[in-house]
This record gives C-alpha cells, sequence and structure tokens, in this order.
C-alpha cells in the first residue's frame, strides 16, 4: 500500500482525478466501483472537467455501484444511485446500461449481492476502487467487524455511520438502518484502490486504518496488505500518522 499527501483538498481531488485518467487512459474498457459520499465529489468534478476536455474516454466502462440503502428506490431522495447519478454518471456520460447495480428495492435482495458478485467475477474482477473512509473504518458499509473475506450482502449499518449518514437524509431517523454494500473480498481484489481521505475529522481513523493492527474491527486496515492501494490524504487528514511526521 502506497501512501500519498496531498496539500489540501482542491490537490486532493486533482491528484486522484489525474490517476484515474492515467488508469483509464490504459484500460478504456476498466470495471470501477464507485463511492458516494463527500470526499470523492471533488475528484469526480475534476475528471468531469477532463473529460470535457477530451482526455478521458468513459464510453467503454464499466461501472459498479459500491453500497445502497435496503428499501431504497432510484425516486427516493436518499437514494446512493441517484447520487451517484448527479455526481459522477451524468457529468461523465455513462449510460445506464454501462452500470451494475446495487439495487436497494431489489425483490430478493440477497440475490442482488450475488448476482452483483457473478458480475464482478464475470468481468474479471475490478480494475479500480475508488473509496471513501468512514469514520468507523468502514469501506462502503462493511462495516465493523467486516473481514477481508466477506462477499457483497446485506448489512445492519451502525449507530456511527447511521449518524455520518444522517446529514445526506435530513435526520438520523430517516437512514435506513440496512443496507447492500459490496463486499470486502471484491474491494480488497480490485486491481487498483483509491482510497480518498480528507479533513481533521478523520485523522484517528486514518491512522488506525495504516498503523493499527490489520483488524475486522476496522475493516479499512486491510488495506495495509493490498500491494495496490494508494491511499491519497490531505494534510489535514494526514497530520498525525507516524510517515507524515517524517
Ligand atoms: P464521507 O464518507 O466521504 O462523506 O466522509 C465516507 C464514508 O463514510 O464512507
Amino acid at each position: 500500500m502506497l501512501l500519498t499527501i496531498a496539500d489540501d483538498y482542491h490537490d486532493l481531488s486533482r491528484q486522484a482525478a489525474q490517476r484515474a485518467a492515467d488508469l483509464l487512459k490504459v484500460s478504456p474498457a476498466a470495471a470501477v466501483i464507485v463511492a458516494t459520499g463527500e470526499t470523492p465529489m471533488g475528484m469526480y468534478r475534476e475528471l468531469a472537467a477532463l473529460k470535457q476536455r477530451g482526455e478521458v474516454d468513459t464510453s467503454r466502462l464499466r461501472i459498479f455501484q459500491l453500497d445502497e440503502y435496503l428499501g431504497v428506490g432510484d425516486d427516493d431522495a436518499r437514494s446512493l444511485y441517484g447520487w451517484m447519478k448527479r455526481s459522477f454518471l451524468d457529468p461523465l456520460e455513462i449510460r445506464a446500461e454501462q452500470v451494475v447495480r446495487l439495487r436497494g428495492d431489489a425483490s430478493d435482495p440477497s440475490e442482488e449481492c450475488s448476482a452483483f458478485d457473478r458480475a464482478i467475477e464475470e468481468t474479471g474482477g475490478l480494475d479500480l476502487a475508488i473509496l471513501g473512509l468512514g469514520m468507523n473504518g468502514h469501506l462502503g458499509f462493511n462495516e465493523p467487524p467486516s473481514d477481508h473475506e466477506l462477499p457483497s450482502r446485506v448489512v445492519a449499518l451502525t449507530p456511527e455511520s447511521i449518524g455520518g449518514s444522517a446529514r445526506y437524509c435530513g435526520s438520523a431517523d430517516a437512514v435506513p438502518r440496512r443496507a447492500l454494500t459490496a463486499g470486502m473480498k471484491q474491494l480488497m481484489a480490485a486491481k487498483h484502490s483509491l482510497l480518498l481521505v480528507s479533513g481533521e475529522r478523520k485523522q484517528s481513523i486514518l491512522k488506525r486504518t495504516l498503523e493499527g493492527a490489520v483488524s475486522p474491527e476496522v475493516p479499512s486496515s486491510y488495506l495495509q496488505r493490498v500491494a495496490d492501494a494508494t491511499v491519497l490524504a490531505d494534510q489535514d487528514a494526514a497530520r498525525a500518522l507516524d510517515s507524515a511526521r517524517g
């Protein structure tokens, strides 16, 4: 695993977009799993600007949804697919047929997750995972405890994640209690992954992710064992790291 420290959020977003663009130049038909959350929004805006300038071709990409609230359909304002569509798919002119979904309102959510894993397998695995870091170390909604072997599945959200999502759903009461998530196994097997971490409030969980014990209690800590994972953190997030102290 590699750590890159960016000057600030803008620098982090720019570097992340450039890395993704470089990879997509080499692999224009890449399978990419895409996080929502606040952190990658700057990266997606930068990527859209690169696309406008003709520096990124998205026409052959295969996109995988990282997570979704259980019971939430596309018309629901809380839909993570809706958020991904507004922030990533539409600006990058990616068509619905290019996307493999985790549908929150699937009639059989467990089967939806199994079919999702089969689709990843059939495509030859993920080429790029774009991830954010939860305050509790979750990746997607792989809530602690989650080990590195767990497949995509339906999970119960922890109080910490419910609290974290409250600002996106209006209130904690409006946050669904369960979700579908891409599995740790599928994420850890991605050929490249990019974990984006920004802001002072992530200092402690970033430190546990990079310098703590590898443990299901901090699902993101498994990235320590992934050679082709890059953690891109801004200085505000990285300040407490031993490596940042030199
Ligand atoms: P954030 O969310 O980017 O909004 O901080 C990260 C996460 O909870 O996965």
